[in-house]
């Protein structure tokens, strides 16, 4: 009886990781969204087509947007890696660093704010910031412009997709439809949401658990996104006593020091190393960091306490984050 059950277990892990791998970005995300997440919020005036998708999709992982076409979006958000960087801060021109982490880009079509600090309204706003970014791609948007209508292949893409010329909106509208289509949900947590009680080990469920009740991640990291798209003090960025200024960066308010958004969860196996300024290198420290009460910071969200985990709680809390 034994064997056939054990072949059978055996056989089932490497499907299941398969089955849920994250699907790479695809236009489907505005006719059918992944398993488990709403509809995509748009703004007013805009629609995305399959085309300005497929352009954004070249010209994000094309070094044709920095200065000296060494470094392309995809240089700090490869796929590989969730769309997050390796590197604690990432590479830029002429061997710069940028100044923070480069974040995961999963369901970043949801957020009404982008940056850690939500300095940008927009993702439109945003698309176009690292292109004049010293550190980043060291260009400015109408140099970019004129050498995207310079070249033919790139001036008959943008004349294709638009009608036009290459025009800052034009360019917005591209890379923000392609940023759009970064989409993951349809994890084992979303299909037992939905009613199948086998999508989830019980260990799995056991790190859901862990995750509702004693470790209160979910009134962060909420559900279906595992964001809430807000700003928090968790400790991380503090240097000799002093935290960096985070969201009060931007509100010029007070309360707001060393607050950083809550990044999303989803793809979070893929996306190390952790936090806004890559200070954390795996998961299990991240988890480590979460069970002492986060750092000493004046502003500390309350939710921030020791927690009591054993070291099953922490083996199916590391389960279940992977698993999204
Ligand atoms: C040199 C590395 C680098 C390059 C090149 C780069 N990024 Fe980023 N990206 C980052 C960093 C670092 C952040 C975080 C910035 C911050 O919080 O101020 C970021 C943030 C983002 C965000 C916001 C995510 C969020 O959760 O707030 C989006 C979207 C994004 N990048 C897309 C792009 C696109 C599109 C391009 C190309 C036009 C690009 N990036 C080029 C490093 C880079
Ligand atoms: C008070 C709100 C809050 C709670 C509660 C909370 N988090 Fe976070 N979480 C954040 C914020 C804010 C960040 C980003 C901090 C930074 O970058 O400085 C973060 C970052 C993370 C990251 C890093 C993700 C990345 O891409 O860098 C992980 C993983 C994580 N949290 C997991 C958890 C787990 C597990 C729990 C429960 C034990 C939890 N969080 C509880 C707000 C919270």
């Amino acid at each position: 009886m034994l064997r056939p059950l054990l072949a059978a277990t055996v056989a089932t892990v490497p499907l299941l990781a398969q089955r849920f791998e994250p699907q790479p970005p695809a236009f489907a995300f505005l006719q059918k969204p992944p398993l488990g997440l709403p509809a995509m919020p748009l703004p007013e005036g805009y629609t995305p087509t399959a085309a300005m998708f497929e352009l954004g999709r070249e010209l994000f992982h094309d070094g044709v947007l920095s200065r000296d076409r060494t470094v392309s979006c995809a240089s700090c958000h490869p796929a590989a890696t969730g769309f997050a960087h390796r590197d604690p801060l990432p590479p830029g021109i002429g061997g710069q660093k940028a100044t923070r982490h480069a974040p995961a880009l999963w369901n970043r079509g949801y957020a009404p704010l982008q940056r850690w600090d939500g300095a940008s309204p927009t993702l439109e706003a945003f698309v176009l910031e690292p292109i004049g970014d010293p550190r980043e791609m060291g260009h400015d948007v109408p140099a970019a412009l004129a050498r995207l209508n310079a070249e033919a292949p790139w001036r008959e893409r943008f004349q294709q997709t638009f009608g036009g010329p290459a025009t800052a909106p034009a360019l917005q509208q591209s890379l923000a439809t392609f940023v759009r289509g970064i989409v993951a949900g349809d994890a084992p947590y979303d299909r037992f949401v939905r009613g199948d009680p086998a999508a989830m080990t019980p260990q799995l469920r056991h790190g859901q658990w862990v995750f509702e009740s004693k470790g209160g991640c979910w009134k962060c990291h909420t559900p279906p996104l595992f964001t809430d798209e807000d700003f928090h003090a968790t400790g991380i960025g503090v240097q000799n006593g002093k935290a960096e200024a985070g969201r009060a960066a931007v509100t010029k308010d007070e309360a707001d020091l060393g607050k950083w958004k809550t990044p999303t969860l989803r793809g979070v196996r893929l996306t190390e190393p952790f936090m806004h300024d890559g200070s954390l290198a795996t998961l299990e420290d991240v988890v480590e960091f979460y069970a002492r009460g986060g750092n000493a910071h004046p502003e500390l969200d309350a939710r921030m306490k020791p927690l009591d985990l054993s070291a099953d709680d922490k083996a199916a809390l590391l389960a279940f984050l992977r698993s999204l």
